[in-house]
């Protein structure tokens, strides 16, 4: 098999599972100012310590977390190893930076992969190629560091080499240390820090090795900035399986050169920080949410939805409250969800479709005046459902429709009233099984 062979091989549970949760936690979750604060505001190793002194998550209770991303229809969740702070979540033998030297004592990691396998989910692992603790990571001149013009840094002798031995180390840990890995989700490249210069090459043969089933997505050579090869004919070795918009949605999903759809998945907060961000409340409703994570299967791809836990270890309550609304809609419709993706009909006006074999899945976000007109799917239908009580819905062609012979007209009313309001205001899917 080929590198395409291969990646459309290993991606195909994640391709029927589509929703995922994302979790970034550590530090940075004390300053509570998202988890670049310290590159954004040029903190000093010394002055950003007193994180990790204090650093004590009296609350982390990840088999809550687990109960909370399984009860909102999510299939799989990816949690901050390490982020670009350098902080390991989990009890590196390569460093002393890790939650086993905090007040906490624990291996965060363990315990999160532990709740969520026990509730079925499938693990991934973020683990960050930059480190902005680590003494060989290049420090001045660098585009990100927090002592990038730190002239302190300017002459600072570092061993590249021996960061790439300290980060490839981790990895192999993570791959060796935590049972089955099914994603692991590398956080990013940019100018010449990609590809090679990660040693990328050596990195995932060492990973799959260890971890032959894993996905692996495409920021060893890219970022949200960009997809990478992945979207070539020719994809590199390290182009990923699949690639990681970042806070957007592709307009067209995403396909290679030659117009074929690769797997792609969106990662999305739920406010404007993927860390925990006390003065944030900007969050998405669980409408938003759920059209667009309709819009993304619709598009042939998946939604990671972000989670920022604070400094005691809690999710924050806006966020379990949207995945408590996400979680009721996806119970009556997760079958339009799950195993579905883009249909060969045209997006419709009213919303979407999504299509798994035969059934095919109208997505009502607007209400109609009269009959709602489904176009191209006259005489195709052998019977139409709502999905979520299974109740029939009746194809009907009243008077005024007559001049609309392309469209196949339904209603959710008694046949004479033909405006009513939709039975679902975010979503009402309708299941129509095709003749062929
Ligand atoms: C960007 C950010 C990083 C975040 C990631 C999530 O790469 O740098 O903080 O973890 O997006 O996609």
């Amino acid at each position: 098999m080929n590198l395409v062979e291969e990646r459309t091989k290993r991606t195909q549970w994640f391709l029927k599972d589509r929703f995922g949760m994302f979790i970034h936690w550590g530090l940075y979750s004390i300053p509570a100012r998202g988890e670049w604060i310290r590159s954004n505001e040029k903190i000093s190793k010394e002055d950003y310590r007193v994180y990790f002194d204090e650093f004590n998550p009296i609350n982390y209770d990840p088999k809550s977390w687990a109960r909370a991303a399984k009860d909102a229809g999510m299939k799989y969740v990816v949690m901050t190893a390490k982020h670009h702070d350098g902080f390991c979540l989990f009890d590196s033998k390569l460093t002393d930076y890790k939650a086993t030297n905090t007040k906490a004592g624990r291996d965060l990691i363990k315990e999160y992969v532990d709740a969520f396998r026990e509730e079925g989910l499938k693990i991934g692992l973020y683990y960050s190629t930059i480190d902005w603790y680590h003494d060989d990571f290049p420090h001045y001149g660098d585009r990100h560091h927090p002592m990038r013009e730190n002239i302190a840094y300017k002459d600072f002798e570092h061993d590249f080499e021996n960061y790439l031995e300290y980060m490839h180390g981790q990895v192999r840990e993570l791959c060796t240390n935590y049972g089955k890995i099914d994603i692991l989700w590398f956080d990013f490249s940019y100018d010449d820090m990609c590809g090679e210069k990660w040693k990328a090459t050596e990195l995932i043969n060492m990973v799959r090795s260890l971890q032959p089933d894993v996905i692996i997505d495409n920021r060893l050579e890219a970022s949200g900035e960009n997809a990478g090869s992945i979207r070539t004919k020719n994809p590199s070795f390290f182009a990923g399986d699949f690639a990681s918009p970042e806070q957007i949605i592709p307009p067209e999903g995403l396909v290679d050169e030659d117009g074929h759809s690769i797997p792609w998945e969106a990662c999305i907060t739920m406010n404007n920080h993927w860390g925990y961000c006390s003065n944030d409340k900007n969050f998405k409703s669980s409408k938003m949410i759920i059209r667009k994570l309709v819009e993304c299967v619709s598009k042939n791809g998946n939604l990671l939805l972000n989670v920022g836990p604070n400094a005691k270890g809690e999710i924050p309550i806006e966020s379990l409250n949207i995945l408590k609304e996400i979680g009721k809609w996806i119970k009556d419709n997760g079958n339009s969800i799950y195993n579905c993706g883009k249909s060969s009909l045209p997006k419709p006006e009213w919303g979407y479709y999504t299509q798994n074999g035969n059934k095919l899945y109208a997505h009502i976000f607007e209400p109609s005046i009269g009959p709602l007109g489904l176009s191209g799917l006259t005489n195709r239908v052998k019977k139409v459902r709502l999905l979520s009580d299974g109740s029939e819905i009746k194809i009907i062609n009243p008077w005024n429709t007559f001049d609309f012979e392309d469209h196949m007209f339904i209603n959710f009313g008694s046949p004479g009233q033909l405006t009513y309001p939709l039975p679902n205001n975010i979503d009402t899917v309708v299941e129509l099984e095709l003749l062929e």
